[in-house]
């Protein structure tokens, strides 16, 4: 079987952390959430995954290269390089991606589609049975929410068929709280509805005439789900990684803790990690890789990316704070804030709830009001 990745979007809503690296290469548990996903779809049969890529396109060949987890990884460009005129600089959009992956994928057998910034425990395999067997053209995984707005939302018949599909709706028009998981199997009849070499929207111009049609069928099931799209949505798919995979907790080779370090789970330490003594780390901290953690200090519900600093009696929660960074002694960073690569907090600063620091910036006065340095 073969799988399409989405993985093209610009994660505008987690700048400036997307200004130097991939939405689906953030770390999540400290492995790549796209890793998450590559792992699961190989587990499942997949063979070949076509990734379906746009922004830093580079950033992901250099990291999977032609294979990972026993597949075939193929790179599906939305802009190709050689491209000679301006026009081609427009993104394909979801639907555009998949028309243009349509030689990679084939005709031969029905296949996979999954937006790149969700993490689930659904099972591939079965999903892709279920619409095997329907004999539809296109089927949709679903997941109920509570506030369904901020998605693609359906009606669904007793019979699985989705009748209509609107795309984020006013919270009072939406149909049901029946969502759009991101996640799709297709027949390859799919690229004779979808347009060629402009942006489409599979959300917008595919599934509401599909629905009306009567050509799509959608399937519940049973596990997690959450998707990526803002500062909070990463922080919660971290803590529900750790509650469902992680669960005791995970210290990685060469962490060096020294006495009275207190660890509360869940909880992960990667490799080569410091952590000096009094310091307090979890619950629901992601410590990547040569993280050094000075003493006193007091690390929750937040993700350290790899080769960071922090130093004595600094305290952070509710934060991101991405690689090789430094952050000074006594310094407090308050929840909902996120701090760029290779940044410089000095010590005694206070960072309030919601500030957001460039790459690179050096960052010496307290901030209490939420902003933006750059
Ligand atoms: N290659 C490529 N080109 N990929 C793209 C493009 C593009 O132009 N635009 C978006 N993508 C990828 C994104 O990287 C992401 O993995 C996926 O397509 C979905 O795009 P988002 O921008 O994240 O959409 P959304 O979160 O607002 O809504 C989508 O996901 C919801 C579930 O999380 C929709 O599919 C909703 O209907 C759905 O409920
Ligand atoms: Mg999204």
């Amino acid at each position: 079987m073969k799988a399409v990745v989405l993985a093209g979007g610009y994660g505008t809503r987690l700048r400036p952390l997307t200004c130097t690296r991939p939405k689906m290469l953030f770390p999540i548990a400290n492995m790549p959430l796209l890793d998450w996903t590559l792992k699961k779809l190989a587990k499942n049969k997949v063979t070949k995954t076509i990734l379906a890529v746009n922004y830093m396109t580079d950033v992901f060949i250099k990291h999977y290269g032609e294979k990972a987890y026993g597949m075939q990884i193929a790179y599906s460009r939305d802009l190709d390089p050689d491209h000679k005129t301006l026009a081609g600089f427009q993104k394909l959009g979801t639907g555009g991606s998949i028309k243009k992956a349509e030689k990679l994928i084939g005709h031969e057998e029905p296949f996979l589609v999954l937006n790149g910034d969700i993490l689930t425990n659904i099972n591939y395999a079965e999903f892709m049975k279920k619409h095997e067997t329907s004999g539809a053209t296109a089927a949709i995984a679903l997941h109920e929410v509570e506030d369904p707005s901020r998605y693609g939302v359906v009606e669904l018949t007793n019979e699985d068929r989705i009748v209509q599909f609107v795309e984020k709706p006013a919270l009072d028009e939406a149909p049901s709280n029946l969502i759009n998981a991101g996640i799709y199997a297709f027949n390859p009849k799919i690229f004779d509805y979808i347009p060629e070499g402009r942006q489409v929207s599979i959300e917008h111009e595919i599934f509401p005439k599909f629905a009306e049609e009567g050509k799509l069928r959608g399937y519940t099931f049973q596990g997690y789900w959450t998707d990526i799209g803002k500062p909070s949505d990463y922080l919660k798919a971290n803590r529900l990684l750790l509650d469902m995979e992680i669960k005791k907790g995970k210290l990685g080779k060469n962490a060096a803790l020294e006495s009275e370090t207190e660890i509360q789970k869940p909880c992960i330490i990667g490799e080569n990690v410091t952590i000096k003594s009094k310091s307090k780390i979890g619950p629901y901290a992601a410590i990547g890789d040569n993280v050094i953690i000075g003493k006193g200090a007091l690390i929750e519900n937040s993700i350290i990316f790899p080769h960071t600093v922090i130093s004595d009696f600094t305290s952070i929660k509710g934060t991101i704070i991405g690689e090789a960074s430094m952050i000074g002694s006594s310094v407090t960073i308050e929840s909902g804030c996120i701090i760029g690569d290779h940044a410089m907090i000095r010590d005694n600063v206070t960072l309030t709830q919601g500030v957001s620091v460039c790459p690179s910036k050096e960052v010496k006065e307290s901030v209490l009001t939420p902003k933006c340095l750059m």
